[in-house]
């Protein structure tokens, strides 16, 4: 088995390729890899749909909606919805999940089935809660005191997707640490799954917000990039990370399940 860790320089992230022990896919291994490293990035495993299944359900309740096939998984497969970002080919910003779809997302899975001329397409994970240290104290109050909404542009894909604003908490509060909530934005010039904004604050000001956050969050200190490979499966803790992902062109047929808090 081999092992490498940490995956960014802030310290987090594990991967892990040629396991040969079925021991360390235990609920007790993978759960204190996750509390320890917040991210797992499995390479090349030899799996069928099914055992990502069984394997994901030792963890709790999976999400489940109308938008997920067999109720359960999120396909991601560009091809299939070429008009929305989040199923189709755009760039998604870092973000967490779960924010416009009605459950707590504790973690995440996403499992590569297939891919062919691939061109840009790298998942990347954020260890937003150490950056957030590096938030200016300005944006910490704002995101404390007024919080950000969402407004739904993939409507055909979002559960919460009336033309309105959805508010959230700026922060939220995990094993008594204060992490940071949401993600990033969309560039004006740019094809967006949603907005996002501040609450009660300017355009401009909470624009340049999030130019600032950006610069902190995609900091090569913080952010791991993964280039997928057929079998292979990012696990990532949804509190402690953020993800996003590169446009790309070629084919790429992904499946992303949740475990629910
Ligand atoms: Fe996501």
């Amino acid at each position: 088995m081999k092992i490498q860790s940490p995956l960014t320089k802030s310290g987090i992230g594990i991967e892990v390729a040629d396991i040969d022990n079925a021991d360390f896919f235990s609920v007790k291994n993978i759960t204190e890899l996750l509390n320890k490293h917040h991210f797992i990035a499995f390479k090349q495993l030899d799996w069928s749909i099914e055992n990502l299944h069984q394997f994901l359900s030792k963890f709790g309740d999976l999400v489940r909606n109308e938008k997920r096939k067999d109720d359960t998984m999120l396909t991601l497969d560009g091809s299939q919805h070429a008009k929305e970002v989040l199923r189709g080919k755009g760039r998604m910003p870092l973000h967490r999940d779960g924010l416009l779809m009605e459950d707590n997302v504790q973690f995440v899975a996403i499992f590569c089935l297939d891919l062919q001329d691939l061109e840009g397409g790298r998942t990347f994970i954020s260890d937003s809660a150490n950056a957030f240290e590096n938030y200016p104290k300005e944006i910490k109050e704002a995101l404390a005191n007024n919080g950000f909404e969402l407004t739904p542009l993939d409507t055909n894909y979002y559960l919460k997707n009336e033309a309105k604003w959805y508010p959230f908490n700026g922060l939220i509060e995990r094993n008594g640490q204060t992490l940071p909530n949401g993600g990033l934005h969309f560039k004006r010039d740019e094809t967006a799954s949603y907005n996002v904004r501040f609450c009660n604050i300017d355009e401009e000001t909470s624009y340049q917000y999030f130019e600032t956050l950006e610069k902190i969050l995609m900091h090569p200190d913080y952010t791991y990039y993964h280039t997928w490979q057929r079998g292979d499966m990012l696990l990532f803790d949804n509190y402690y990370v953020m993800h996003g992902r590169e446009a790309y062109s070629g084919e790429r047929s992904l499946i992303q399940m949740q475990v629910k808090n």
